[in-house]
């Protein structure tokens, strides 16, 4: 499974990404609007792509790795890994986000990124891609998919507007925290 996109390459997220991804979800600027606001554990980044990997194997659909594209020829040929586009079941109130078999049944949508790959357009590139694949395009069918944001994730909200995503409002059903909901569907 390979999506493109004019300057960006997804893949399913893959147990060889865990080095990548726990380097940036340990910046605390990256989690500051995520969950508790806490850094990631390097353990609780490697329970995620362990289900990120299930997701792929059992439902066909799961979190995309997101690669700047190399340049071709010459230097700067390899892809450079910049972050993650979220697909899975969300986690409703009263129940663990880490407990991933509690999850759903809603599949969620979101972004994490690298610090140094901000404010190039990345996560509004890589979210129209994987959207349409995921709703619309021969990918995952799902009929409704969802993103939640912190109120205060003002970058967020502005990428769910551009992907078309249509806000719902403020809800405290998931994550045990009021969240500002958007959707997207059939
Ligand atoms: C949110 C995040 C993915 C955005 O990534 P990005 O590649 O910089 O996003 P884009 O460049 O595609 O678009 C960001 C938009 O938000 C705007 N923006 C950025 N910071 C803003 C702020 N503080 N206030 C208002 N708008 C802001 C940008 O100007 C841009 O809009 P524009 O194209 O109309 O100018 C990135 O900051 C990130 O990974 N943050 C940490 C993880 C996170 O919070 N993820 C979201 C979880 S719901």
């Amino acid at each position: 499974m390979r999506l493109e996109t004019e300057r960006l390459a997804m893949r399913p997220v893959d147990t060889a990404d865990l080095d990548a991804i726990a380097s940036f979800m340990s910046d605390p600027e990256v989690c500051r609007y995520l969950g508790d606001g806490k850094p990631r554990t390097r353990d609780r980044v490697a329970r995620s792509v362990a289900f990120a990997r299930r997701m792929w194997a059992e439902r066909g659909f799961g979190p995309f790795a997101i690669e700047r594209k190399g340049l071709s020829g010459g230097a700067g040929t390899e892809n450079v890994f910049v972050g993650v586009c979220l697909l899975l079941p969300i986690a409703r109130s009263g129940t663990d986000p880490a407990d991933f078999e509690a999850r759903g049944p809603e599949i969620e949508f979101g972004y994490w990124l690298a610090r140094g790959a901000w404010g190039h357009g990345y996560a509004t590139e890589a979210a129209r891609a994987v959207l349409a694949w995921a709703v619309a395009g021969d990918g995952a069918r799902q009929e409704r998919v969802i993103a939640v944001t912190n109120p205060a994730n003002e970058a967020s909200k502005r990428v769910l507007e551009k992907v078309g995503m249509r806000l719902v409002g403020q809800t405290d059903a998931y994550y045990d925290a009021v969240t500002t909901l958007y959707e997207i569907g059939l």
